[in-house]
């Protein structure tokens, strides 16, 4: 049978799956890599890391299945970070994540000075703190002498897809996030070169995310496989849960949350809140981005609990859905959509003596889901409905999570067979790639199956809400004092 190999460069830890031409999952393996925090919101990992957790990874995948079967790879990956690499080919710095807020300066600088009018003429998206060019404007500021080296900038999966195969490359909907891409048009904006000195032979050449970008190298001894384009995390993410029909929702519930909402026709909304950006079926999306989700949880969990006993900690909190007084802000790396705001931070509000940790604990849950619902807010405005919504990503696999998100959010909630989202995802792109099947719409209806359903209430529905719109105050009112801290 024809296999495919699903890559997911994710924040925390690289996911490989080896499946099917008929989508069934034969092999999965995760592999973990380091991130560094140099300075209090700054995040950075080595793409050497990313690599040799990709290679060994790929490995131990195969361990025991044919090679030859091998038809295709693809890849899903965190978006937005900067990768450098100099004349040799050599990485220059650490890269930039996604969601390092140290661009503070010159995110200011594109959005006021080049002004957010122009920012959207160009390429349909204003600058956030985490997005790519701020930072290419960070390094030529702070760090002339890298900036001199570079020979050529690219997204975290394109370093990988370029030491498989030696082509430079990268798909719409990643570069998307650059903000050096002219969406609508999907061309690179000359005039967002020429704002932040970036020289476009530097810049990587344009797929769509189902095109095939070329072959193996012969030192990874996968001789029929072919390479295509991939997308970014959350447009694989929309691929692998059968997000792509105009109007479609998708929750990712990761190291950051998202809403992917896909729409047949390219779109911008009023204030930019949301991102415009191409999806990964040769359409596109609109998405808020929330910095910290199921992150907010790992990090109550295990750092302030010092548990590994997730499911134990969720276990009773049924009785306190609709009636828990404590808030939660879950803005741990400063807040992306609707915000904008590097200095937000994370606060537990509405404590009392017999405040319990279940309390805490759900408090968690429901901040992080009523900072999504801020980000389905900014839809609403524009005149988007939320009917209903697929979910993906870590938090995903929690019962209570998801009925907090169907209360929350009044919409039904399914999760799919395969819940591996981003991997699932990029093993179809690959499929398409290699000719397996002939568009990203027959393999979805052919493959991705939804597992079940989390219906609202209208009592939990109504008790959220009500909870929902104090939330909605805390921020602002709390907004001087986070950029004092
Ligand atoms: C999306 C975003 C995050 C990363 C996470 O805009 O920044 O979802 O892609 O990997």
């Amino acid at each position: 049978m024809n296999t495919y190999i699903g890559i997911d460069l994710g924040t925390s830890s690289v996911k490989l799956l080896l499946v099917g031409a008929d989508g069934q999952i034969i092999n999965s393996i995760t592999k973990e890599y380091p991130i560094f925090y140099p300075q209090s919101g700054w995040s950075e990992q080595n793409p050497e890391d990313w690599l040799k957790a990709t290679v060994d990874g790929m490995e131990e995948l195969l361990n025991g299945y044919n090679r030859y079967e091998v038809k295709g790879i693809s890849f899903g990956g965190q978006m937005h970070g900067l990768v450098l690499l100099d004349a040799e080919d050599n990485v220059i710095r650490p890269a930039i994540l996604w969601n390092d807020g140290r661009t503070q300066k010159q995110t200011e600088y594109l959005n006021t000075v080049i002004g957010q009018e122009k920012l959207s003429q160009y390429t349909a998206n204003i600058a956030f703190a985490g997005f790519t060019a701020p930072k290419i404007l960070w390094v030529k500021e702070n760090e002339p002498e890298n900036f001199d080296k570079i020979a050529k900038i690219m997204l975290p999966k394109d370093y990988l897809a370029y030491k498989l195969t030696g082509v430079h490359s990268t798909d719409y909907s990643d570069a998307s996030g650059m903000l050096l891409l002219d969406v609508q048009n999907k061309c690179w904006s000359k005039e967002m070169c020429e704002i932040c000195s970036v020289d476009e032979k530097w810049l990587p050449k344009l797929f769509e995310s189902y095109e095939r970008i070329g072959q193996v190298r012969d030192e990874y001894n996968l001789p029929n496989a072919i390479v295509t384009a991939g997308a970014g995390d959350n447009a694989a993410a929309a691929i692998g849960t059968g997000t792509i029909k105009d109007g479609a929702c998708n929750i990712s519930l990761g190291t950051s949350g998202t809403v992917f909402i896909a729409q047949d026709a390219f779109s911008v909304d009023k204030n930019n809140a949301l991102h415009s950006f191409a999806h990964a079926n040769g359409r596109y999306h609109l998405m808020g981005c929330i910095l910290s989700a199921a992150s907010c949880n790992k990090w109550w969990m295990e750092e302030i609990l010092r548990t590994q006993e997730f499911a134990n900690e969720q276990e009773g909190l049924e009785t306190y859905l609709g009636n828990n007084e404590v808030f939660f802000l879950p803005y741990l790396m400063g807040e992306r959509s609707p915000h904008n705001d590097v200095n937000a931070r994370g606060c537990f509000i509405g404590m009392r003596p017999d405040t319990t940790r279940k309390q805490m604990t759900l408090a968690v849950m429901e901040g992080v889901t009523f900072a999504l619902r801020d980000c389905v807010e900014v839809a609403k405005a524009s005149g988007l409905k939320i009917e209903k919504t697929k979910i993906c990503g870590g938090g995903a696999k929690s019962v209570i999570w998801k009925k907090i998100i169907a209360n929350v959010f009044g919409a039904p909630v399914s999760t799919l067979l395969v819940e591996e989202g981003p991997a699932y995802g990029a093993a179809i792109l690959a499929m398409i790639g290699a000719g397996e099947y002939e568009s990203v719409s027959v393999a979805v209806n052919k493959i991705v199956k939804t597992k079940e359903t989390v219906f609202p209430d209208d009592m939990l529905t109504q008790a959220y809400e009500r909870k929902y719109r104090l939330f909605r105050q805390v921020y602002p009112t709390l907004k001087n004092i986070f950029a004092q801290i």
